[in-house]
């Protein structure tokens, strides 16, 4: 976080900072993207090194070529490889079969990337970490599963309402419990109060279209309105990794009041994953 601050500080005063010249990073995608091909994308070129957007289905992994394959023939050409894929398997494949530095871009279990740049954003408006509460309404899917890492690590309380039969993932929260101030429940407002942080992802994620509907009518009540803000802390910030759903799990009311803060965070993508690309590429 303390060498994406300093990034973010070098691009916004044109101090050149090119560590990663010569350097190729490769950028798989088996799920749709704008944030995070854009800004990884973007911030290799920054970084003075070349992006490679591979889009699963124009490669043979497509046409059922092995990861593993894939990940030791794309060793000997690159120096990294960002991957967004389904299975958080295929990840730990590409880097168990690579000697090559893997970034995970989202899989269905985690979202770390997004989670730094939500951080660093949290740090930027509340000047730390430790010490205060997130709260997360809604789905427990990938991006609760990283938040809840991500908070706790830093020292933040961490709380969660979703339905029951759509909980964070179970080795993750006895984490959570093991090593912080961590709740899950029901309890939307409960989770809400006096929160520093409110923060939400949509319903359905990206390969659960055909549940869409179902959703609505489950998560109905998981919404960030009027009723939760007030709840959490008169100062409490909104945050959501993006796409939104306005009136699904944020009213577009609250989505405008705290649009500063949500545009940062995305802006935030970038910085935080350019300080990824030169720790591990650098
Ligand atoms: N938040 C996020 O990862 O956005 P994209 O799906 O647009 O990359
Ligand atoms: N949970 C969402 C996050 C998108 C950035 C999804 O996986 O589609």
């Amino acid at each position: 976080l303390n060498l994406a601050d300093q990034l973010k500080y070098e691009l916004k005063h044109g101090i050149p900072h090119d560590h990663l010249k010569g350097k190729t990073l490769g950028m798989i995608f088996r799920k749709a993207s704008t944030r995070t091909r854009v800004s990884f994308e973007t911030g290799m070129y920054q970084l003075g090194g070349n992006p490679l957007y591979l889009s699963a289905s124009d490669m043979q992994i497509g046409r059922g070529e092995p990861i593993q394959d894939t990940a030791r023939v794309l060793s000997r050409y690159i120096d990294g490889i960002m991957i967004r894929t389904f299975d958080q398997a295929e990840v730990e494949n590409l880097a168990e079969y690579g000697n090559i530095p893997i970034i995970n871009g989202l899989t269905d279990l985690s979202h770390p990337c997004q989670v730094l740049a939500d951080l660093m954003t949290i740090r930027e408006y509340k000047g730390k970490l430790d010490g205060l509460k997130m709260c997360y309404i809604g789905d427990g899917n990938n991006m609760a599963n990283s938040l809840i890492v991500g908070a706790i690590s830093m020292g933040m309380e961490c709380a969660i309402a979703c339905p029951k039969d759509y909980q964070p993932d179970a080795q993750i929260m006895a984490w959570a419990k093991e090593n912080g101030t961590f709740t899950c429940s029901e309890d939307i407002l409960a989770c809400a109060k006096d929160a520093d942080v409110v923060y939400t992802d949509v319903w359905a994620s990206m390969g659960q279209e055909e549940e869409k509907a179902e959703r609505e009518k489950i998560f109905k009540n998981y919404q960030i309105n009027d009723e939760v803000m007030a709840a959490a802390k008169p100062d409490a910030m909104v945050l959501h990794c993006l796409p939104a759903h306005r009136e699904e799990e944020i009213t577009a009311k609250v989505f405008e009041a705290h649009a500063n803060e949500i545009f940062d965070e995305a802006e935030n993508r970038l910085h935080a994953q350019k300080a990824v690309l030169v720790k591990l590429l650098g």
